[in-house]
């Protein structure tokens, strides 16, 4: 499975932050909010992913990740010529991820829970034996503002909706969605919306007309945060800052996730730590690099 995160979009619902600075480079509490959605990526052991970015941010993303060897990962990146959708960003990842099963992650999304590594797992695992779309549902008191899912008493998914003014559920599609090789040719199919965009609920729609759509629905156990707006931008920010000062554990710390899989070593763990020395975040680093290998 290869992955693909979307950085690009215009963040409207956060100028005027983000009139000269793209979203994805905002610190959500301590880290630039990319880290969260890599970090999921990495938790599932992608390796090779794909970020798709507008023409102007290639530097700065760059600047940021690089190539990703300092993770032992191999990161490229796609731009997006214009905002036509999250379809139309996968589509741009197309040359590098075609053919291969695709976890696509929105980049302003952050996801945590005690079970979060198991159900990714599951999934990734279910479409290398499954054709089809694998989405998560998750109750929101504002349906509205996402894309929904609606279900039979049987848990059947019967529709799949974009921000709709009458939600028939309030189960929002979450921002982390899998698919088979299939998924361009079914992009191509799709048309842009009536806000002209190529929307990442019609491609979920053309799975669910061939009863290929599968949604699990995450329970009580799960946080999950889009956080694009300016309040559910703090919410987010607030809480990974609570969780990490109860836990002394980080949310989304690339460095550790990439230690703990044995794809950096120490030494260069402890490289990475003295860049950030003077920060909590460095001395986190370097304090698990001196840590026992099998304390935790
Ligand atoms: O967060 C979950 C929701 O994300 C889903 O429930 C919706 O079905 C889905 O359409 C999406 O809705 P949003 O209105 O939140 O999407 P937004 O425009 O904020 O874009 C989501 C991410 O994708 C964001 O990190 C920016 C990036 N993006 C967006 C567009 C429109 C791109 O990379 N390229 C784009 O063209």
């Amino acid at each position: 499975m290869k992955g693909v995160i979307l950085a690009g979009g215009t963040g409207t619902r956060l100028y005027p932050v983000t009139i000269s600075t793209n979203k994805h480079l905002l610190p959500v509490y301590n880290k630039p909010m990319v880290y969260y959605p890599l970090s999921l990526m990495m938790l599932m052991e992608i390796r090779e992913l794909v970020i798709v970015i507008n023409p102007e941010d290639k530097s700065q993303f760059e600047g940021l990740l690089g190539d990703g060897s300092h993770l032992g990962m191999n990161i490229t990146y796609a731009i997006q010529p214009a905002p036509n959708g999250l379809a139309g960003g996968l589509l741009s990842a197309k040359e590098s991820v075609e053919g291969e099963n695709i976890c696509l992650i929105l980049g302003d999304n952050i996801l945590y829970g005690h079970d979060v590594l198991k159900i990714l797992n599951e999934a990734k695992r279910y479409l290398e034996d499954h054709n089809g779309a694998y989405v998560f549902g998750y109750h929101v008191p504002d349906p509205e503002r996402f894309g929904v899912v609606e279900f039979d008493e049987r848990g059947n998914v019967l529709s799949i909706e974009e921000k709709p003014e009458r939600p028939r559920s309030n189960f929002a599609v979450i921002g982390l969605y899998m698919y088979d090789r299939d998924v361009f040719e079914k992009i191509s199919r799709i048309r842009p919306s009536e806000r002209g965009e190529l929307e990442i609920t019609s491609l979920n729609e053309e799975y669910l007309k061939e009863g290929k759509l599968k949604v699990k629905l995450l329970g009580r156990g799960f946080a999950w945060f889009d956080v694009g707006t300016h309040d559910s931008f703090l919410e987010g920010s607030e809480f990974v800052g609570t969780v990490e000062k109860r836990t002394g554990l980080m949310i989304g710390c690339v460095e550790e996730i990439a230690y703990r899989n044995g794809w950096i070593d120490r030494k260069q763990l402890l490289r990475l730590a003295e860049r950030l020395n003077k920060t909590d975040y460095g001395r986190y680093l370097q304090a698990i690099a001196e840590e026992e290998k099998d304390a935790i």
